[in-house]
């Protein structure tokens, strides 16, 4: 097992996109920000220098970091920011994660321009579970804002309403050539005729699902979420932000040139970038292209086709990648996943009926401390969280949010959900339409769990666990909860810690999606929180 150590600079940088510059906040300058190259098992230290304007923390989305919270980033939760001038390095511990995952920062919208690749090769001296590729590439799907990010999302929350959409979306940086002032800066791979190649795709997008593919090529999902799944074959895939992906690609078409085209899934009444990325595949050895061929990708609300892919989801679950789905349920959480609204603090607001918008599970909507939980929980600290996060809601909800006026306003609060080490966890995810039904891409910090089952309307304790998939469902660390349906998941609660729960669609968690499960230590030094590192950054305002 090998040690590597980065160092990173937080600064801002001019970029220019969509024909204008602007500065944005970047990790060494580059946006999308540096790759993390490590092999299973191993551990990197990155010393993160903030010479930026604001205080930011790093969150390395998938890595399980066994007993080690204190490194998992989240702002407020398991951490107070890096202040500007400071700095701190994270200790990342890869454990059984093998495939691709991704970094981002987690202070407000900063992930907007602050994210990179994480990829886990096999351990030395193995081998992936399929053909080894020619040459392997990544792809980072990202939302490209004309203004400032960290602006739009505070006028949001300041005035109720809905954040503005993106003006773009990029592929590694780029938005392509479907948009001004960009065909020249397109992003292109090369590929030789006859080869397959590995790409390595990430949804770093701020608010939207996205359906991809390349024209006339047939992608073999092969990966997902750093864990190995049953190859699967298709024209397009269906990733929500917050998955990884990986993918085999043959260049066995017509020599040329082919778009790789991105866009949104989003099967709701909900403002959103409607605008489609794009990057070539160019065939080398070519003298002269002619035009470019584009990909059919499924309509923006084609819920039929963004299910059929996520249905085909199974771990690989062989010899050499075992699972290990729990079986004997412990402990239960049943939680709604609700937009709703929030009575205005003055005189009137931007959102429906002069509310301002919000957003909760079980009907709590998350309130994100002033110092860091996990601090808290692990020095006894009162008044910083309370341990009332509900088993399951205190109202009967539906489905289609038909269910009287008591649960379209949240209650507010910093509750948090405690759950004992070894247990075997089961969660339902009920979506809900209260104001607009949409996919909530949920994650789970920590773990990777089992998504066992999905279904459309509402969750039925007798007939849906008859659908369960208990024998190679998908390891994950992100799931989309349908639009007016359910999703189940298992994990055995190993890590103990203090973990974010939240919705992936950034303005969602910006208005209270979240959660913190805390796993308690276990009986054993092995089984308990590592000690904090001997430097935290400080949690005061000055
Ligand atoms: Cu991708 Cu809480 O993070
Ligand atoms: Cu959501």
């Amino acid at each position: 097992k090998n040690v590597h150590y980065y160092d990173w600079v937080l600064k801002e940088t001019n970029y220019t996109r969509l024909c204008s510059t602007k500065s944005i906040l970047t990790v060494n300058g580059s946006f999308p920000g540096p790759t993390i190259l490590v092999h299973k098992g191993d551990t990197a230290y990155v010393k993160v220098h903030n010479q930026g304007l604001y205080g930011v923390t790093i969150h390395w989305h998938g890595v399980k970091q066994p007993r080690n919270p204190w490194s998992d980033g989240p702002e407020n939760i398991t951490q107070c920011p890096i202040k500007p001038g400071s700095s701190f390095t994270y200790e990342v511990i890869f454990s059984d994660e093998e495939g691709t995952l991704w970094w981002h920062a987690h202070s407000d919208w900063t992930r907007a321009t602050v994210h990179g690749a994480i990829i886990i090769l096999p351990a030395l001296g193995k081998t992936y579970p399929f053909p080894t590729p020619y040459a392997e590439e990544t792809i980072i799907l990202a939302s490209w804002f004309k203004g400032d990010v960290m602006a739009i999302i505070e006028e949001a929350l300041a005035t109720g309403a809905d954040p503005n959409v993106s003006d773009a979306f990029t592929i590694n940086g780029q938005p392509g050539d479907l948009y001004d002032c960009s065909n020249e800066t397109t992003y292109r791979i090369a590929v030789k005729y006859g080869k397959t190649y590995l790409f390595r795709i990430i949804n770093a997008v701020m608010n939207e699902e996205h359906f991809f593919g390349i024209a006339k090529h047939n992608l073999t999902v092969v990966a997902m979420d750093g864990a190995y799944i049953k190859p699967i074959t298709t024209d397009y895939i269906m990733i929500t932000p917050g998955q990884t992906m990986d993918v085999l690609v043959t260049a066995k078409q017509t020599p040329g040139r082919y778009h790789i085209a991105s866009t949104a899934f989003v099967d709701a009444d909900v403002a959103f970038d409607n605008s489609t990325t794009t990057a070539i595949l160019q065939y080398s050895n070519i003298a002269k292209y002619t035009n470019t061929s584009s990909p059919t990708l499924p309509d923006y609300n084609d819920k039929a086709a963004a299910e059929n892919f996520t249905n085909r989801l199974r771990s690989l679950a062989s010899r050499d990648h075992p699972i290990n789905v729990p079986k004997k349920i412990t402990k239960r959480l049943f939680i709604t996943v609700s937009v709703n609204q929030l009575v205005c603090p003055n005189a009137s607001c931007d959102g429906p009926d002069g509310n301002r918008l919000s957003a909760s599970l079980n009907n709590v909507s998350f309130v994100t401390p002033s110092i860091d939980i996990l601090q808290a929980y692990y020095r006894n600290l009162n008044g910083v969280f309370t341990k009332n996060f509900p088993d399951e809601p205190t109202y009967i909800f539906n489905f289609t949010g038909d269910v009287g006026n008591n649960t379209l306003y949240p209650s507010l609060g910093t509750k948090v959900k405690l759950i004992n080490y070894g247990d075997e966890v089961e969660i339902v995810y009920q979506g809900t339409n209260l104001m607009s039904a949409e996919n909530h891409p949920m994650h789970l910090h920590g773990f990777s769990f089992y998504l066992v089952g999905n279904g459309t309307g509402n969750f039925d304790k007798k007939t849906s666990p008859q659908s369960y998939n208990l024998v190679d469902p998908p390891k994950v660390n992100t799931i989309g909860v349908p639009k007016n349906g359910w999703a189940t998941i298992r994990f055995l609660a190993d890590n103990p810690g203090v973990w974010f729960m939240h919705c992936h669609l950034e303005r969602h968690a910006s208005w209270g999606m979240n959660t913190v499960i805390i796993v308690k230590n276990g009986p054993t030094k092995q089984t308990s929180i590592l000690p904090p590192p001997p430097y935290l950054p400080p949690c005061s305002k000055s």
